[in-house]
């Protein structure tokens, strides 16, 4: 049988392996490695921890890691100068901007300085605008990495009723334009909807991406649903206890009724960096004609 627990640390591992394989062919053929800049901006510890992780494996997986670390108190137009001198770089195939930014630098105004063609996490109005109408453009990683571990375990997604919960750009917008292009019957819950339990309880796949650690029970999962968990929310221990992670589902609760589920750590997360590893390799040769 099929263990319930979908290991998205070892699938991962698999796709950035075949990356690294075909990373090395671009390499050989356009004779640079694929490139990928990352622009951190101030001091928020995960998202230095993130930039690392990110770092090493566009490293491990041969290609180009070009980091540009700046201080919290960078102003708006010099990090629109920094977007548009990566913008004309030839040697740079992605640009992901990481966020949070700091509170006085509008996000929104970043992402739109950023070229379409470079936009690996498939923020640009323009990409969701693609992703919303079939064009070909960067779809946001975490998202797509949920397809790629659903539809391994489903097959094709044609007529299951899916239920994202939570409506972020980043996320929950994605997810569901993603599963309705898969053919799901879609339905977006957020903090309004009425009886969340019971929408629930209707879906053959469950997305939870609200950051509310375990907020989805174990009793609103339906036999047999996959539900796959974005959630990664930090339980502070005791003084000099380790934090604990744990995503938006009572992972003991739910795995009782589905048939597969994503653990946290080890379930969507690792597919995040691996999904943008993917669109830098496929931004090179979109580059490269
Ligand atoms: N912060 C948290 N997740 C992400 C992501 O996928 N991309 C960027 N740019 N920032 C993030």
């Amino acid at each position: 049988m099929t263990e319930k627990r979908i290991d998205g640390k070892a699938f991962a591992a698999r796709l950035r392996e075949r990356i690294g394989e075909r990373a090395a062919e671009f390499a050989a053929k356009a004779g640079r490695k694929p490139g990928l800049a990352v622009v951190l901006v101030g001091e928020d510890p995960a998202s230095h921890v993130y930039v690392r992780n990110k770092h090493k494996a566009t490293v491990e997986a041969g290609m180009e890691s070009f980091e540009h670390r700046l201080p919290a108190e960078t102003s708006q137009d010099a990090l629109l100068d920094l977007v548009e001198q990566l913008n004309l770089d030839d040697k740079v195939d992605g640009i992901l901007v990481q966020l949070p930014l700091p509170d006085h630098l509008d996000e929104q105004s970043v992402i739109a300085a950023i070229a379409p063609d470079k936009d690996v996490d498939g923020f640009h109005v323009v990409n969701a605008g693609r992703l919303a109408t079939g064009g070909e453009g960067f779809v946001p990683c975490t998202p797509y990495g949920c397809i790629m571990l659903l539809k391994d375990r489903l097959g094709d997604l044609s007529g299951k009723d899916a239920v994202v919960i939570g409506r972020s750009n980043i996320v929950g917008k994605p997810m569901a334009q993603l599963l309705l292009n898969e053919n799901a019957t879609v339905t977006i819950a957020h903090s309004r909807t009425k009886d969340l339990p019971e929408v629930v309880r209707r879906a053959d796949i469950v997305v939870a991406a609200v950051g509310r650690a375990e907020m989805v029970k174990g009793d609103w999962i339906k036999p047999g649903a996959v539900v796959i968990d974005v959630g990664i929310n930090r339980i502070e221990r005791g003084e000099g206890e380790k934090a604990r992670l744990v995503g938006d589902v009572d992972y003991a609760g739910a795995e009782e009724n589905a048939s597969a589920i994503t653990p946290v750590p080890g379930g969507v997360g690792p597919m995040t960096i691996a999904v943008l590893l993917r669109n830098t390799l496929v931004a090179a040769h979109r580059r490269e004609g």
